[in-house]
């Protein structure tokens, strides 16, 4: 089979290339599936520039991508729930990144049934930030309805998703984008766009039950200044604090330098009586499912930008890259391809 690799750090285009491999054969829980679409996540170039290597070392030639939605050609002994021919979608767990191929394996408990009103294309937008948002908005931050939220960067792929959550849950969104998305975010469901080439969102936002920080850097300590008293901060850029460095399972001597780095944001939040932790998204079939139910029902609608074709997947990294991407970011397998 064909599959885009990653070759050694570095730019997209001497990191990544076109090579042939063997489909692997499943382990006992793991399916194979035949991928009809997958999609970028500024993770993927992240990792190509060596930004996680103190945290995850590539072994090369590495595979590249975390969506995907296809269809089951192959399924391990002890798989019940999933059948050869199977429409399905994942966030694959980190030790099957890979996406980007025209074949992968997939731990079954980190699928789910594609919705069936959706493409593959579509689907293939939805698991990683469906997930980072419901794990960091419902989960983390326990969004209810009432609550004011505040959501960056309304116009990126996971914030075009989050505003579609949050009010699907019942909250009041506040988002921020430039000029030219402020129509189309509105149209998402945002109660309130913040249009940031114009505004600053600080004199326009208070009392905020809820700040999503899709942004990092200044963005997390300046959400102390929106929240009410209580309130709660979720970042997915910004430092991991250590309730969640410890969830990770991180040894003693890295916690020790990201409670460092967290310190002025635990401190903030003490002082508002609030919360604040960073969210790393972890694959989930069960939420997933739940999940696609919504896109399934048309309460959410999954938000895509452009569509490549396989060959074209390089030009779909630099395109991210830009970071002004109108949603999500998809690489199309279009036809079967031979195994
Ligand atoms: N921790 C985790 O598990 C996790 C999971 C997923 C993603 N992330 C991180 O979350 C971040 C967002 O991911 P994404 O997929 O949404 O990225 P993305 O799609 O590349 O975001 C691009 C969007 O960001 C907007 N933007 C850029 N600067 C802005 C600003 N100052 N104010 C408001 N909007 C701004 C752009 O809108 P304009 O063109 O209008 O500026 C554009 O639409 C990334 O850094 C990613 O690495 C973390």
């Amino acid at each position: 089979m064909k599959a885009l690799r990653m070759v050694r750090y570095g730019d997209i285009e001497s990191s990544l290339e076109f090579q042939f491999a063997d489909v692997a054969n499943p382990g006992a829980k793991e399916v194979v599936v035949r991928v009809r679409a997958a999609s970028v996540n500024p993770v993927d170039n992240m990792v190509l520039r060596g930004d996680l290597k103190s945290v995850r070392k590539e072994v090369f030639p590495a595979g590249v991508g975390r969506d995907v939605s296809g269809e089951i050609v192959t399924v391990g002994g002890e798989v019940s729930d999933y059948c050869v021919g199977d429409q399905v979608f994942a966030r694959v767990g980190e030790e099957h990144v890979g996406t980007i191929a025209e074949f992968i394996t997939v731990d079954a408990s980190h699928l789910a049934p594609k919705p069936v009103n959706l493409s593959h294309e579509e689907a293939a937008a939805i698991p990683l930030v469906a997930l980072t948002s419901y794990q960091s908005l419902i989960e983390v931050a326990r969004l209810k309805s009432g609550d004011r939220v505040l959501i960056h960067a309304g116009s990126g792929g996971i914030g075009s998703m989050a505003i579609q959550l949050a009010k699907s849950f019942g909250a009041y969104v506040v988002t921020t984008t430039s000029t030219a998305n402020v129509r189309w975010v509105k149209e998402l469901g945002a109660d309130v766009v913040i249009d940031y080439k114009k505004e600053d969102y600080l004199k326009r936002t208070s009392d905020v039950d809820v700040v999503f920080d899709t942004l990092g850097g200044e963005y997390a300590l300046d959400a102390f200044k929106v929240i009410k008293t209580g309130g709660r901060v979720v970042s997915i850029s910004a430092a991991l604090d250590p309730q969640s460095a410890e969830e990770l399972g991180l040894g003693w001597f890295i916690r020790k330098i990201l409670a460092l780095k967290s310190r002025k944001l635990i401190k903030a939040a003490k002082a508002k009586s609030g919360l604040y932790r960073m969210v790393i998204m972890q694959a989930n079939g069960k939420q997933l499912r739940e999940l696609g139910n919504l896109y399934q029902d048309n309460i959410i609608s999954p938000v895509i930008d452009k569509v490549y074709p396989f060959e074209q997947s390089k030009e779909a990294f630099s395109y991210l890259a830009t970071g002004r991407a109108k949603g999500k970011v998809i690489i199309s397998l279009g036809e079967p391809a031979i195994r």
